[in-house]
């Protein structure tokens, strides 16, 4: 199984963990691209299901798919939300954000009764930051500052699209840190939150409840405890 069948495999995986009917947190990034197509799928077959986007990559997708969409000053009720990752570690935390959607993202997962994460067995690792940067979504008002402060923590990089600055759906700027493998990953997202004009961090602690794992050998469900 290569990269791109393993995605897929987790996709159809998480299919399987949903409700019968109601409304889903439809996460971004190229793995939850796959499990928006087969919810997709699910409605034009008449499942009754509603959607909650976490970009607006997602959102023009979903509207492609003929998705129903709740909008985003409406109270949501979701009960699941499906998103992929970029790192998971022993505890089921995550490194998100490689899709610079970390800050929509990070809130429909709080929204969210219940949260699935699906990934290729690439991503997991035993200590975070063994294999990623954090993201960090910043605000431009002062933001030369916060990248100051944030080198502090790691090499800093300002995430590019092309020659031109990245920019998120809410108009913001995206500070990749190295910060290398995190021994309490809530120390390190702690120290970033404490910077004035940091928006959200990328780091997922505590956030999922389920991850899909797929891999040659097959799919695999890892549950957090407690
Ligand atoms: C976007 C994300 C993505 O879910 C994460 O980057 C994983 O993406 P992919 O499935 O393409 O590897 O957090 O902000």
């Amino acid at each position: 199984m290569n990269q791109n069948e393993a995605k897929l495999a987790a996709a159809r995986a998480a299919v399987d963990l949903l409700p019968a009917l109601g409304t889903l947190g439809l996460g971004s990034g190229s793995t939850a691209k796959l499990f928006v197509d087969e919810v997709g799928a699910r409605v034009k077959a008449g499942a009754a299901y509603r959607g909650v986007p976490t970009s607006q990559g997602t959102r023009l997708q979903a509207e492609a798919l003929g998705i129903p969409l709740l909008g985003d000053a409406e109270m949501w009720d979701i009960l699941l939300c499906v998103d992929g990752a970029d790192e998971v570690d022993a505890q089921l935390n995550l490194i998100k954000g490689g899709g610079g959607a970390l800050t929509r993202e990070k809130i429909v997962n709080d929204a969210s009764k219940k949260n699935v994460i699906i990934v290729d067995e690439s991503k997991l690792s035993a200590r975070l930051g063994e294999k990623w940067h954090v993201p960090v979504e910043v605000l431009l008002f002062g933001h030369e500052h916060a990248k100051k402060r944030l080198g502090e923590l790691g090499k800093v990089s300002r995430r590019m699209k092309g020659d031109a600055p990245f920019v998120t759906d809410a108009g913001n700027a995206i500070y990749d840190v190295a910060v290398g493998p995190m021994d309490d990953p809530r120390v390190v997202d702690r120290a970033m939150r404490a910077i004035p004009g940091i928006v959200e961090t990328g780091l997922f602690l505590g956030r999922a409840d389920v991850v899909v794992v797929a891999a040659a050998s097959g799919v695999r469900l890892l549950e957090r405890k407690g």
